[in-house]
């Protein structure tokens, strides 16, 4: 058989498997796999490394508005770079519509923006406009092209949409096979909380952590999952930062909910004391949801292991520590005013895979899992996520020995901070190839600006259990008009 590249020689991981053997891919995509596997026009040495699916990123914030309007510091050139550093062949930033907006008009706004990706990628459609437009026609158009998953706030106020206007949403996506994720804190709690701390003069970022009480992320993931349940459509948590919501997702997955979440690795490798850090330091450590605790990380860690959450997202937001990002309303402003994030796009992969697997919290095929497998399959890249003939050539090779301590030179992106500096992390990415072609290899970058691709992504093969909530039950309740 004739390959244009051989990788040869590597330690195979895939979700399930783990296995010494040689990869052939032809025509960017895997077209065999073997304990040895001669010819390819090009041969990859992967001896002593591990050969993995490349990184999938299921939640990053790439040339994207924030919730206050700041645009954040990396484009797609600069986003896709850093993604591939950090083990990954493809990512689903969001596309965000702003109020009054079409979706189509969205959609041709983040195309012209993706077109600079080194790494195929897809959107998560955010509507923060609901209309009877939106839900009968653009919606729909939207995922005909193949964007499957839209995103909705319960927090923020230029963003949320209110009770109402998520079960209309997720009325859409169950009719069409979409997936809805959902950014939960409870936008009152917030607020009235940002009041009190104001009054008592308490501005420095440590209120932040404060201001957002775990109370309001976990009323908000009860009320998102009896939304979904309602209308028996799949729901997605993103960055689920409280032991107590993962305890509610777990409840629910145990019940039967059709319910998936992530976490980040930021809820497990700070803590609320880094937003206390000398002088305005701690801007660098604000996120929302914020920073818990080391008890909620060791917590989350569990749920990690135990099934909870099937991804470990970024949540890559970021915004530079200076006048054009943090602090882009001013030097010394109280904490609701600094722009909200952390960047993490690079560090993700190698910190789980240091924290994880290194540490022996998680096996190397549950990382597979919880870094790439897993979001193709909840967000339908059916061609991504595994090795097996067929599949894109989507892989990550790792040497999973290398020891480095991670520093800015380590994020290839727009930031002049990362929040990482200082930390040991064993297990380095150290090539990185989409479809066949190396984006990153033995630590260069070699790809080309704007060789990624569009990725129409499929729908869920299971969108609804086919059963509404019995208060939408039509027999019991409402005879046959709804
Ligand atoms: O603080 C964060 N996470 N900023 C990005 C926007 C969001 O909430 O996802
Ligand atoms: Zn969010
Ligand atoms: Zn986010
Ligand atoms: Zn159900």
């Amino acid at each position: 058989m004739q390959f244009d590249t051989v990788i040869h020689g590597g330690t195979l991981v895939t979700s399930s498997d783990v296995a010494k053997g040689d990869i052939g891919i032809r025509d960017g995509r895997i077209v065999a796999l073997a304990e040895s596997l001669s010819g390819g026009d090009q041969r990859i040495d992967a001896g002593g490394r591990l050969v993995m699916p490349g990184g999938i990123e299921a939640h990053a914030h790439i040339a994207q508005e924030s919730s206050s309007g700041v645009m954040g510091a990396d484009d797609y050139l600069s986003g896709s770079v850093s993604a591939a550093f950090g083990g990954n062949s493809s990512f689903i930033p969001f596309a965000a519509q702003h109020r009054g907006q079409s979706v189509d008009e969205v959609i041709a706004t983040y195309d012209a923006r993706a077109a600079s990706s080194v790494i195929d990628y897809s959107y998560h459609l955010i509507i923060t406009d609901p209309s009877a437009e939106v839900l009968q026609d653009q919606l729909p158009r939207a995922f005909a092209r193949g964007i499957t998953s839209f995103k909705v706030f319960m927090t923020y106020d230029m963003m949320n949409i209110g009770d109402g206007g998520m079960l209309d949403i997720l009325s859409v996506a169950r009719e069409h096979g979409a997936i809805t994720m959902v950014h939960a804190e409870n936008n009152d709690m917030v607020k009235w909380m940002n009041g009190r701390l104001a009054e008592a003069g308490l501005t420095a970022p440590k209120y932040h952590a404060i201001s957002r009480p775990e109370l309001a992320e976990e009323e908000a993931i009860n009320r998102a999952v009896s939304l979904a349940k309602l209308v028996d459509a799949p729901l997605f948590i993103v960055h689920v930062s409280t032991a107590g919501g993962a305890a509610i997702v777990q409840r629910e997955i145990l019940a039967g909910t059709r319910l998936f979440a992530e976490t980040c690795p930021q809820y497990l490798a700070f803590t609320r004391d880094d937003l206390d850090r000398p002088g305005m330091e701690g801007a660098k450590f604000v996120c929302s949801p914020p920073l818990r605790d080391a008890e909620t990380a060791e917590a989350l860690w569990r749920h990690i292991k135990s099934g909870t959450f099937t991804s470990v997202s970024s949540d890559h937001a970021p915004y530079r520590y200076d006048e054009t990002g943090k602090f882009i309303k001013g030097a010394d402003v109280p904490y609701p005013q600094i722009s909200n994030g952390m960047p993490g796009i690079a560090a993700r992969l190698p910190y789980l895979f240091s924290e994880g697997v290194v540490k022996g919290r998680i096996s190397l095929q549950e990382f597979v899992g919880l870094s790439s497998a897993n979001a193709a399959g909840t967000f339908g890249m059916t061609g991504k996520g595994s090795l097996a003939p067929g599949m894109d050539a989507d892989i990550a090779i790792w040497d999973p020995e290398a020891t480095r301590v991670m520093g800015l030179q380590d994020q290839h992106d727009n930031m002049d901070y990362t929040p990482f500096e200082g930390m040991e992390l064993t297990g380095v990415p150290e090539t990185v190839m989409n479809r066949g072609a190396l984006i990153t290899h033995k630590g260069a970058l070699v790809a080309k600006e704007g060789q990624g691709q569009f990725v129409a992504r499929a729908p869920m093969t299971l969108s609804g259990h086919g059963h509404l909530a019995k208060e939408r039950d039509p027999a019991q309740n409402f005879g046959a008009q709804i």
